[in-house]
Parts: structure tokens; sequence; C-alpha cells
């Protein structure tokens, strides 16, 4: 990883309070172009709130959220998706009642990709085929989305993510409930993301593909940034082992 390069997102400071309670506490995030960085932590520790601060979901109370060196704290989350960051799966919210390749429809149309150079309805198609089948949905482009297996939806939150057409991808526990097999199936897709050059943002708890997945790991606890660096390094940390056992 080339340190030198102008990083994809840096957050610098990051505080949120929920009313009396200091929910993060001046956490600092670097997440570099085509980045896989890893985020653990005990439940509770702020994980989903750090990414719900980037991604726009939540005000932060101090600090500031910069995408590619310009300060986007105040933006929308809407804007944030059209800015390039993709939030995904702890709130799997696909429209259950519209068919696979219609879900994708509907985020390729709200991220206007495709806006300034081609608006045929015939285009979107392809494109959402394009996206279905990277995620080996085909089978089930035509299927109503609430007969699909967790599996298939896990996929299609993937596929809805990338229909935005995102420089990072946040995956907040995109493995949970998942078997063994599902979990190597939706792990090798997030993986995949770096070919495709976007950075990976993924919090997980499944510490075997943690380990699998992350190029850096960062550990939070009680809203405190306790370790980031090398991940063989960062679980082998002391401050991180005592996290973890005592929960
Ligand atoms: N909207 C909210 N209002 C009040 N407290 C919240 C809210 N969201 C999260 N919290 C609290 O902030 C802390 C961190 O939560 P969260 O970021 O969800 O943790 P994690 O994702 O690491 O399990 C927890 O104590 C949680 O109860
Ligand atoms: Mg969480």
């Amino acid at each position: 990883m080339d340190q030198h390069q102008e990083p994809l997102v840096k957050a610098s400071g990051i505080v949120k309070k929920f009313g009396g309670f200091t929910a993060l506490n001046q956490v600092d995030l670097v997440i570099h172009p085509g980045e896989r960085l890893g985020l653990i932590g005990p439940n509770g520790s702020g994980k989903s709130t750090l990414v719900n601060c980037i991604s726009g979901m939540l005000k932060i109370d101090g600090g500031a959220v910069y995408l590619q060196g310009k300060d986007i704290s105040q933006l929308a989350p809407h804007a944030r998706v059209h800015a390039g960051i993709a939030r995904s799966f702890q709130i799997p919210k696909p429209f259950k009642s519209m068919t696979v390749i219609e879900n994708i429809k509907v985020v390729i149309n709200f991220s206007g990709t495709m806006r300034a150079e081609i608006t045929e309805q015939r285009s979107h198609d392809e494109q959402a085929l394009k996206i279905i089948q990277s995620v080996g949905l085909m089978n089930k482009a035509d299927a109503i989305s609430s007969s699909l297996t967790q599996v298939e939806l896990r996929k299609l939150e993937l596929a809805r993510a990338m229909s935005a057409n995102p420089q990072l991808l946040i995956a907040d526990e995109a493995l949970a409930g998942l078997s063994g097999a599902e979990v190597d199936e939706i792990l090798e897709l997030i993986m995949g993301m770096k070919e495709k050059g976007i950075s990976v943002l993924m919090i997980e708890h499944i510490m075997s593909a943690v380990m699998q997945f992350s190029e850096r790991l960062m550990v939070l606890v009680a809203g405190t940034k306790v370790a980031d660096g090398d991940p063989q390094e960062v679980i082998s940390n002391p401050e991180v082992i005592k996290a973890y056992l005592g929960e």
C-alpha cells in the first residue's frame, strides 16, 4: 500500500454523541484507493456509528469527513452516494415486491451513473443484468425479492450497492447469519471488489473472514480507536486481546 497517495476517505477526530453518551471519541480513519480495511470491536463499541458518520446517516458532533480531499461532512446521505460512498448490509431493505432486476434499476436510476451518457431504458437493463451476473444471481433476475433466500438477499444487497457505482463499499456485518459455505461465497464477492478498484470497509465478527479479508485492521473499543495496522500485529496487541477477553 502506497501511504503517500491521497486517501480516498479520511475521517479526522470524529466525535459522535447520543445525548450525554459519547459513542465516538476523536476517532481517525483513513482508507486508501482500492484498499480492504477491516473494522472490529466488541458489541456497542461504535463500529456502525462510525460508518454511519462516513455515509452521512448520522451527523457528527466533531471532526470532519473528507472524500478525495474534499470536506463532505455536511453532505446528505444521498449526495454521498452520488459522490461514491455505498453503505450496505446492516439494514438490507430491497423492495420486497419488486423483482431482482427492478431493485437494481431503482438504484441505477437513483444514482444517475449513466445519466450523462445513455438514458435509454434498454441500456439500464443491460447494466443491471451485468451487475446481477457479477454477483451470480442471473437465474433470479426476474424473481420477486421476497422469494429470495438469505444468501441471495445478500447478493442482491451487494448488487444494489454496486449499482451506485461506488468508490467505497461499506459492508456492515454482511456475513452475519450465513452458513460456512455461504460466508465463503459472499466473502469472495466482497474481496473481488478490489479488482474493480473499489475500496471496502468491512465490519465483521467472524475472525477467520476478517483475517482473510483485511489488508489493514482497525479496532474500536468503547468509541476509541485502540489499534490500526497490520492485521497479524493488531490481533496480537495486548490491548486488543484484553478488549475481546473482557467481552
Ligand atoms: N441512534 C442511537 N441513539 C442512541 N444510542 C445509540 C444510537 N446508535 C447507537 N447508539 C449507542 O452507541 C453505541 C455504539 O453503537 P454501535 O455503533 O451500533 O456499536 P457496534 O456497531 O460497534 O456494535 C452503543 O452503546 C449504542 O447503544
Ligand atoms: Mg454494528
